[in-house]
């Protein structure tokens, strides 16, 4: 009975998703406050699908298939030598037309351009079966060494590029890989639909189940339809093509080691620590959990980690500036979380406009150039791996680590872009509906831009500039996410410099991999925006995780270090705020982080009523428990709705009912905690 009751609900959802072809397809990317909360209506392929819809718009405005961009680059990890050439290759794929345009070849050697479509479930490293084409030699004058293939129409209807490779002239990519261009994710969910396959893969493993043969139309709407689908956590029953990617993605993001030293993306982004981690999570690791590789494996004693900042402050040793010097030239930064990774936080600001460069073409990591290669979300994944999984500081494949393949790219890229919210927020819209006088007076503060919009600098919070909508999109670049330097590094009496001096800590130089920051370190000193609605639970904040509190958090913006920055406090007429409105903008910040909670538990206990195992049960009851916590943590910490804590508190207890019991009873006591559940937001925020 309850079964086939919610059998009807998955259909009217289906229903709605075929009555409505047009919402679903348009692209529209309209912020809303909140997600549809509509029965199963949000989750993880909703967020992709956003997420995917918004670059589907772009690139098709953009020229679409007639006029796809790839830039080219050294790439970490899969380029043999090295190289500070860069360029772009353009494909026409409807005609079988390339070029390619590249700047600061060396001029003394021949070089020639290959494609690549790897043999499915291999290694995205080169192997001899993968399928190689070569388009000709680069013509190389003064500055740019160039070249113009036409292949012909058909040349792209059964070869499925997945890299562009510059080599020595007469070397093969096998043996020779100076720069590499590759494609994204995205682009390959593109010509899947193209193909008549959406969301099917070409390259997928081969132990991936076999596409079946639903009609298109019946297909489109299973993905597009979000029933039974995650932000994290497991996906019960995964059916369409994209919730078994997610399903692969999730399972290879917290057990596939590479053949490393053991670590797993899920070692420092914890599935029940908000895709994160800090140093209170790190004091209940056992003594042989591989986030302490450096200190059980002796290859790895020295300058892989700092095991005392990381025990002390959760900071991770990173090389963003390469492995050249390893004693001198790495920095020690914060695990960001990896969730609500839209196309507004990655996409970088168009031509320079904040000073950085593209590529790196999408804005990972906390200098927004984390990625290698041509510094995608994609590219990140290798950087990990080499940075983070070594058996030894080799740092060679294999033996230290195996490269991941194709199909095991494109899964890890969509979970991770499953990950969290779909949308950015619309916080004027939402501010009104705020039950708390404190939370509204914070959106104004928040929102309003003082001298910079012609108006009064008092209350002026300026916030909305950078952070559009609590998200990491920027005001005047709007979709864009920009860099600044907002001088966290000036800031004195940092904890990481009261524990050790600058040589065991140096500056960080943030984006860019040449130059000196006004403040030291190798580049131009500016960081990447993050997203704000996720903060408030997963501190410490910035880079180098030197503010405890978001209260404290906000504060920096007083700080002389940001508002005397040589970057940009002055630049926007500095940012003065009273104590009360400090705590207003960190009211805000706690709310909306806790509104992201209770949506996330809600989702993650409608999946408790269709779960698949009582293990699955379970392992979703407790997912939902810690954001759960984490809700009660937030809004303790400060001093807001009580009532609301109270209904978390319950929802908690029912929700681990749920769990530990089975059929009727099960739905129940789900169905009593997302009741609880949408109290607790109503006490926040007005429907
Ligand atoms: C040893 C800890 C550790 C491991 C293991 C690890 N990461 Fe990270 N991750 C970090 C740190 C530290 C950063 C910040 C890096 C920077 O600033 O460039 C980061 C940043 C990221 C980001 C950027 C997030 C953002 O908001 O821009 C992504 C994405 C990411 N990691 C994915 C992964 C994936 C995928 C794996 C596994 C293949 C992985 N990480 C393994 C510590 C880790
Ligand atoms: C000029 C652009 C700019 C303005 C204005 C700005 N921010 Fe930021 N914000 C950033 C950048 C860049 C970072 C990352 C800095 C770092 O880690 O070094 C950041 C980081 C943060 C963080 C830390 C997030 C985390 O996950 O660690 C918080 C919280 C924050 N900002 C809140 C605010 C608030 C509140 C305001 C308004 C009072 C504000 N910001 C104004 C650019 C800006």
């Amino acid at each position: 009975m309850k079964i086939k009751a919610l059998k009807l609900l998955a259909l009217a959802c289906l229903l709605a998703a075929i009555a409505l072809p047009v919402l679903f397809l348009s692209g529209t990317t309209s912020s809303e406050s909140e997600p549809s909360v509509a029965g199963l209506g949000y989750g993880s392929l909703e967020t992709f699908n956003a997420n995917y819809k918004d670059w589907e718009t772009k690139y098709e405005k953009d020229g679409g298939d007639k006029n796809m961009v790839l830039a080219m680059g050294w790439f970490k990890g899969l380029s043999t030598g090295h190289s500070y050439a860069k360029g772009l290759a353009k494909f026409n794929l409807v005609d079988g037309t390339v070029t390619v345009a590249i700047d600061g070849l060396p001029q003394d050697e021949g070089w020639d351009v290959w494609m690549v479509d790897s043999a499915p479930g291999r290694s995205i490293g080169l192997e001899n079966d993968d399928n190689m084409m070569r388009l000709g030699s680069l013509k190389l004058d003064a500055k740019t060494a160039t070249l113009a293939a036409d292949l012909g129409k058909d040349a792209f209807t059964k070869f499925n590029m997945d890299l562009i490779i510059v080599t020595k002239a007469g070397k093969t990519p096998i043996e020779d890989r100076t720069l590499i261009g590759t494609t994204s994710l995205f682009h390959r969910v593109y010509r899947s639909k193209q193909q008549g396959q959406f969301g099917v893969l070409a390259d997928a493993d081969p132990v991936a189940p076999k596409p079946d043969n639903r009609g298109f139309f019946q297909r489109l709407v299973d993905t597009i339809s979000p029933t039974a689908s995650a932000q994290i956590g497991p996906i019960p029953n995964p059916t369409t093509p994209l919730q078994l990617s997610i399903t692969r993605g999730r399972k290879s993001f917290f057990n596939e080691t590479f053949n490393g030293n053991g670590r797993t993306c899920g070692t420092c982004h914890r599935e029940n620590g908000n895709l994160t981690i800090d140093a209170e999570f790190i004091d209940d690791l056992p003594p042989n959990d591989p986030i302490f590789a450096a200190e059980f494996i002796p290859a790895l004693a020295n300058n892989f980690e700092n095991p005392v900042l990381m025990r002390k402050l959760g900071l991770i040793l990173e090389n963003p500036d390469g492995f050249g010097n390893l004693a001198g030239n790495f920095v020690m930064r914060g695990v960001p979380h990896t969730l609500a990774l839209l196309q507004n936080t990655l996409t970088p600001v168009a031509g320079g406009g904040d000073g950085t460069t593209i590529p790196p073409n999408e804005r990972t990591g906390w200098g927004g150039d984390g990625a290698p290669g041509t510094g995608t979300l994609r590219e990140f994944i290798i950087g990990a791996i080499v940075q983070h999984y070594p058996k030894t500081l080799n740092r060679q494949a294999p033996g230290d680590f195996r490269m991941p393949t194709t199909g095991e790219l494109d899964d890890l890229e969509a979970f991770q872009k499953s990950l969290g919210r779909r949308a950015d927020l619309d916080l004027a819209a939402m501010k009104p509906k705020f039950r708390n006088e404190v939370i509204r007076l914070g959106v104004d503060i928040f929102n309003n831009g003082g001298s910079v919009l012609g108006g009064s600098n008092e209350g002026a919070g300026k916030c909305f500039f950078c952070h559009l909508n609590a998200g990491a999109s920027d005001f005047f670049f709007p979709g864009q996410n920009a860099n600044f330097n907002t001088n966290v590094e000036g800031l004195p009496s940092q904890p990481a410099d009261l524990v050790f001096p600058p040589q065991l800590n140096p500056q960080d130089g943030g984006f860019g991999q040449t130059g000196i920051s006004p403040t030291g370190g190798i580049g131009n000193g500016t960081f990447n925006t993050p997203v704000l609605v996720e903060a408030a639970d997963t501190g410490p904040f910035f880079h180098n995780n030197s503010i405890e509190t978001i209260e404290g958090a906000v504060d920096f913006y007083n700080s002389n270090a940001f508002n005397q920055a040589p970057g940009f406090g002055s630049l926007i007429g500095g940012i003065r705020l009273e104590a009360t409105e400090v705590v207003a903008v960190a009211a805000l910040l706690r709310a909306i982080n806790v509104l992201e909670n209770e949506r996330s538990a809600r989702d993650l206990i409608e999946r408790i009523k269709i779960a698949t195992s009582d293990g699955q049960a379970k392992e979703l009851a407790n997912l939902a428990v810690s954001e759960i916590d984490d809700a009660i943590e937030v809004l303790v910490g400060g001093g807001l709705h009580r009532k609301a804590q109270k209904e978390f508190a319950k929802a908690r207890t029912s929700a681990i009912n749920a769990a530990s019991n089975t059929g009727a009873r099960r739905i129940e006591h789900a169905n009593k905690a997302i009741g609880l559940l949408k109290e607790a937001r109503n006490d926040i925020i007005a429907p």
